[in-house]
């Protein structure tokens, strides 16, 4: 039995509303008509009384729009209008909450084929910068509707439609409800309902008036289950739930007295983690010698509560104190009576709640409200992704931001550039609550007034250019003038106003001033001065953070002529190179474009690529790589430590990975050890965050071109790096979105639709991508002419048809994976491989969905350790403390 079919179903036939029991205030509701116009309307709900009105001032993108008539009918009010975001992967809500406070969160989905396109759409929804959850479109007319409960730690809280895929997401209502701190306590995480019924012949869902909170109550029975009730009042007073009466008097008892009575459900995904909690109250008047008493135990005896006799029309209600899982997301809770008992058990009404664990932390409070005061001020609304928290998560991070993220602390900003983004008015002082601050750039806008003293007192910060602001007053204050002189800052200014220079200023090289027109030589020499800054830095290889370079900076640096000018410190001679690897005494392997051989630099190992001699493109592809991978920086992209341009001698130096690359590994040739399924999906996922880098977080962003197994390297803990970058083309995101070079991949990698059309897309390494996700699944060769179908792809395809995806799995894995996991990754994997480019996801979401695949891996994991250890198979009394007395 699925409660939430059933429920959904009740859902659609408006609620017919019990008579209001007791008039309740409507405090702290928060009710929004998403899409409402105009936007001063409100009006009262028919049937529940509840205000509502247009979302406008809590959101300030998306259009508006409105479900066909035909289907009004059958939905209240406020699921006619909608506000739908055809713009910008993130799109959000700010609302106004009580910080540290309880709240329900529900929105609410009705299709109604607004946009005339008949197309169900998908997406995500997000709080703060957390997923909470899919919202899948099943209908034109289906009524889908998603809970949560949740603390808010701020005084503002997000609420996040994010496009996963190609529709558009959209949102019907939007509601929020304060809940008692007390009630709905869980170990980590918040929690999503999975289902809130009660017991009645009727088909009426309660929500407000009759429940305080506006929860809602679908009603539930099933052939084993009757109902009894009393007109009588319960007593719900000392309950932190505030269980409505026309919830509680009524009970569920077993239709047959003499059987054990069961209730059973399936979660959505397997090993989920879930809270249960259970209502009673006895409602009948029991007789001299009638005792209802009964045991509670679930999943073939795991004990829940022993010895239960309900009070006489009074609340208890009953939670689990620790979330509870079961490896096949089956639960069977069985309610038997015990030996005194004359009267059958009963149960008053069930809530299932699964755990949604929101691990991202929020950047910290004052730069969020300092870059939202900052969005205000400069009438920024048009930046489209600036929605949300705007450091994380970090593929929605906002555009001309950079930010730190430290391990299990918030994070900071660290970057900002404004350049060319129509700022007038003067400098805000906002920008100095960005106290991390380390580059600034305000180039290229329409700023007046004086560049601001308090720049001086921001200790991080070391580049500022505000050049191109014709209006602005170029005098520097003294503050600013000392940090300039000390060399702790660079300020960028034009050329047609020289700021005035105290004393020994000339001396001072940092001081870059430049005219408009020789910007470009400005701009080498702080890339110059940029790289001997970071230099300095001992750690540079182990920093896993984004690069630092602000993005403003890296983009004039690919336009540098001369590479060299910016990484001498990294060059490397010959003879060096002959020392580094023992006179080329251990071969690695060969790679691109020649040999690669083991090294050792300053006690650290490296893998040294000679450059063939014989390789025509060699030179110009050295210098390409040379120049990409020192400007790109990712965990999870092989880092490069050197290089060698030492007359015909050409050599890369990068850091050492230890297990070598994937494709050995699946094969077994490095040992007979067999990767596991957790470090298979960990590797998926590791190596598409690379590759979602070069796509979204470099600028320019980049295509790689030959991505393939051979080109994932695996550390010494089988964390994966992508390497290789010696195809990799920049390509402009704007506009075109194409470049025309010749083709170039690995066959079999290689995508057909490049292949026909010689339009390189990033898409191209999308459905190279796709191919490694079905060898790592599968351990199949690409091409295996022996093969009926040849191609990987047309193989996994062909074994679908067959339905059973054990036959395609590893068998190296003898069974030990997650199934859902399996077909989610082969079903992400073939929309990779989709012939036409445009029907691809794009990295960002092969991202998520991977992420998604390692948490069911971890979940199974640790959720059948749980199972199968001891303590959790006999819970003690004391672990269902009564939630309420
Ligand atoms: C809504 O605004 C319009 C124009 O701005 C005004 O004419 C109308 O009276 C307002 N309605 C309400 C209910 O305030
Ligand atoms: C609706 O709610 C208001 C207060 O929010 C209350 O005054 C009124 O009596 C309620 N109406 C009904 C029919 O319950
Ligand atoms: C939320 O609070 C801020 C300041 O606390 C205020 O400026 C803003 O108008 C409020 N927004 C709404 C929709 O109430
Ligand atoms: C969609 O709603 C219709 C009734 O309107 C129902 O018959 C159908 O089962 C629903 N589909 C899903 C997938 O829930
Ligand atoms: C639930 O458990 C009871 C008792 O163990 C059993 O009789 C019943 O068949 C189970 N129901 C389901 C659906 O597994
Ligand atoms: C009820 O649970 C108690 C404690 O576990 C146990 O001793 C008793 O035998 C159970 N009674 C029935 C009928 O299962
Ligand atoms: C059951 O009833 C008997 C006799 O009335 C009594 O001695 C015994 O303690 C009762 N058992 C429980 C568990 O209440
Ligand atoms: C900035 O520009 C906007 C529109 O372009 C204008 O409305 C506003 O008055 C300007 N502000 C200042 C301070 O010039
Ligand atoms: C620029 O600012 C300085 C100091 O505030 C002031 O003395 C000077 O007159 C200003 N120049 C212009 C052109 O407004």
């Amino acid at each position: 039995m699925k409660f939430l079919d059933w429920f959904l179903l009740l859902f659609i036939f408006a609620f017919t509303i019990l008579r209001s029991v007791e008039a309740q205030n409507q405090a702290g509701f928060i009710s929004l008509d998403c899409g409402l116009v105009p936007e001063n309307t409100t009006y009262v709900e028919n049937t529940i009384n509840i205000t509502y009105k247009s979302d406008a001032d809590y959101i300030d993108s998306g259009s508006v729009g409105k479900i066909k008539d035909a289907y009004k009918t059958q939905f209240q009010q406020q699921l006619w209008s909608l506000r739908s975001f055809p713009d910008g992967q993130r799109n959000c809500y700010n609302v106004n909450v009580t910080a540290n406070s309880k709240y329900l969160i529900r929105g609410s989905f009705v299709y109604g084929n607004y946009d005339g396109l008949n197309q169900l759409p998908s997406f995500d929804l997000h709080i703060g910068p957390n997923k909470w959850s899919s919202v899948t479109i099943k209908g034109v007319a289906n009524f889908s509707m998603t809970e949560i409960i949740h603390v808010v730690t701020q005084e503002r809280l997000q609420v996040c439609l994010v496009k996963t895929g190609p529709t558009t997401p959209f949102i019907s209502s939007l509601e929020l409800r304060p809940l008692p701190n007390q009630s709905y306590v869980t170990e980590t995480g918040s929690l999503t309902r999975f289902a809130r019924v009660f017991f009645s012949t009727s088909s009426s869902v309660i929500r407000y008036e009759e429940d305080p909170n506006d929860q809602v109550w679908s009603p539930f029975l099933n052939t084993y289950t009757k109902t009894i009730s009393t007109d009588n009042h319960v007593d719900t007073s000392l309950s932190f739930y505030e269980v409505p009466q026309a919830v509680i008097r009524t009970a569920g008892v077993p239709a047959n007295a003499s059987e054990p009575w069961s209730i059973w459900w399936t979660l959505d995904e397997t090993t989920q983690l879930s809270y249960v909690y259970m209502h009673f109250a006895e409602v009948q008047t029991l007789k001299a010698n009638d005792i209802r008493e009964f045991n509670i135990t679930y999943n073939g005896g795991i004990r829940w509560y022993a010895w239960l006799r309900p009070e006489s029309l009074k609340i208890s209600s009953f939670a689990s104190r620790r979330a509870m899982s079961s490896p096949d997301g089956k639960f069977n809770f069985t309610f038997t009576m015990t030996g005194n008992s004359t009267l059958p058990p009963l149960l008053n009404a069930l809530e299932i709640y699964t755990v949604v664990d929101l691990l991202q932390l929020e950047t910290v409070k004052d730069e969020v409200s300092a870059m939202r005061n900052i969005k205000k001020t400069y009438g920024l609304n048009k930046k489209v992704s600036w929605q949300g928290d705007p450091c994380v998560p970090q593929l929605y991070r906002w555009e001309g931001l950079n930010c730190s993220y430290p391990d299990s602390e918030p994070s900071r900003i660290i970057s900002l550039n404004l350049n060319g983004s129509e700022l007038n008015g003067t400098i805000t002082s906002d920008i100095s609550k960005l106290t991390q601050l380390i580059e600034l750039d305000l180039s290229k806008n329409d700023l007046s007034g004086d560049i601001p003293a308090f720049f001086a007192d921001m200790k991080l910060l070391k580049l500022i250019n505000v050049s191109g602001n014709p209006k602005l007053n170029l005098t520097v204050p003294g503050s600013l003038q000392e940090r300039i002189n000390s060399k702790s800052l660079t300020l960028v200014l034009d050329g047609t106003t020289i700021p005035t220079v105290k004393g020994k200023s000339s001396k001072s090289p940092v001081v870059a001033i430049a005219a408009s027109v020789a910007g470009v030589f400005a701009l080498i020499i702080i890339v110059a001065i940029f790289f001997v800054v970071r230099k300095k830095k001992p750690e540079r290889n182990t920093d896993p953070g984004p690069p630092s370079a602000s993005p403003g900076i890296a983009k004039s640096e690919t336009r540098s002529s001369n590479p060299s000018i910016i990484s001498k410190d990294r060059r490397i001679t010959y003879s060096e190179v002959l020392k580094m690897t023992n006179n080329f005494q251990r071969v690695l392997g060969k790679g691109g474009f020649g040999t690669v051989y083991h090294g050792n630099l300053d006690d650290a190992e490296v893998a040294v690529k000679m450059l063939s001699h014989s390789s025509a493109q060699g030179y110009k592809e050295f210098k390409a790589e040379v120049e990409l991978l020192l400007r790109v920086h990712h965990r999870h992209l092989v880092g490069l430590v050197g290089y060698c341009d030492d007359g015909d001698n050409l050599a890369l130096i990068y850091e050492y990975m230890a297990n070598g690359d994937l494709r050995e590994n699946m094969s077994g040739k490095r040992g007979g050890n067999v990767l596991t399924w957790e470090n298979r999906m960990q590797i998926a996922v590791e190596s598409a965050q690379g590759l979602e880098y070069l796509h979204n977080g470099c600028r320019p962003p980049m295509v790689h071109r030959d991505v393939k197994t051979t080109n994932i390297l695996l550390t010494e803990r089988y964390g994966a790096k992508l390497a290789d970058f010696g195809l990799s083309r920049s390509f402009p995101i704007d506009g075109e979105c194409h470049v025309s070079t010749v083709v170039a991949g690995t066959p079999g990698y290689l995508d057909p639709e490049y292949y026909r059309t010689n339009w390189l897309s990033e898409k191209s390494d999308v459905y190279s991508f796709g191919v490694v996700l079905l060898e790592i699944v599968t351990n199949q060769p690409v091409i295996d002419k022996t093969r009926e179908r040849p191609h990987i792809n047309e193989w996994v395809g062909f074994m679908l048809t067959k339905g059973d995806i054990r036959s395609i799995i590893d068998p190296k894995l003898m069974g030990d994976y997650d199934t859902n996991g399996a077909w989610k990754i082969v079903e992400l994997a073939m929309a990779c491989v989709n012939p036409s480019s445009n029907q691809r996801p794009k990295m960002a979401h092969v991202v998520m969905e991977l992420n998604e695949c390692v948490a069911l891996e971890i979940a199974r994991r640790q959720g059948s350790q749980e199972m199968y250890s001891n303590n959790s198979l006999d819970y003690s009394l004391s672990e269902f403390a009564p939630g309420a007395r």
